[in-house]
């Protein structure tokens, strides 16, 4: 099926998001598996693996549209030298990343492209989702301390 006007670069756009994401959770996950973190390697190990269905589940969508995926494009991927900055930068990224999906709907939304819209939607709850997950993390830091926040990290 040919897609509709501007659709392409957006999918293309925001897959090249979700492929960053991929990379910077498999990394995140290392770093806190090295630092001794086991709880949340396990979590980010989640967050890389949804991240890897978002990227495939836009890869099927574009080549179904008749479009070329791009995989061969990423944006910076962050390397934080602390779990609080990881969780900020992880954060942040997130938070484009749902501003790029909502630009994303309203674009499908104005040239009646409703299936596009229906992926993009759904990949929106889960962003939201990992955005509270980071902002709830960091509510927990400034309460209980860094300190005991971290120590409660150490098991699965
Ligand atoms: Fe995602
Ligand atoms: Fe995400």
């Amino acid at each position: 099926m040919k897609a509709k006007e501007g659709v392409l670069d957006i999918l293309n756009g925001v897959l090249k998001a979700e492929l960053t994401a991929v990379h910077q959770y498999l990394l995140h996950a290392a770093l806190c598996k090295s630092w001794g973190y086991e709880r949340l390697h396990d979590h980010y190990s989640h967050l890389a693996n949804e991240e890897v269905q978002h990227s495939g589940g836009l890869i099927d969508h574009i080549l179904y549209l008749e479009g070329t995926p791009d995989v061969e494009h990423l944006d910076t991927v962050g390397h934080g030298q602390s779990v609080e900055a990881i969780f900020r930068a992880d954060m942040e990224f997130e938070r484009e990343d749902a501003e790029l999906l909502r630009k994303g709907i309203a674009h499908c939304a104005k040239v009646g492209d409703f299936t596009t819209r229906h992926i993009l939607e759904h990949m929106i709850i889960d962003t939201e989702e990992h955005i509270d997950w980071f902002e709830t993390r960091l509510k927990a830091i400034s309460q209980v301390g860094l300190e005991q926040f971290l120590s409660e990290q150490i098991k699965k």
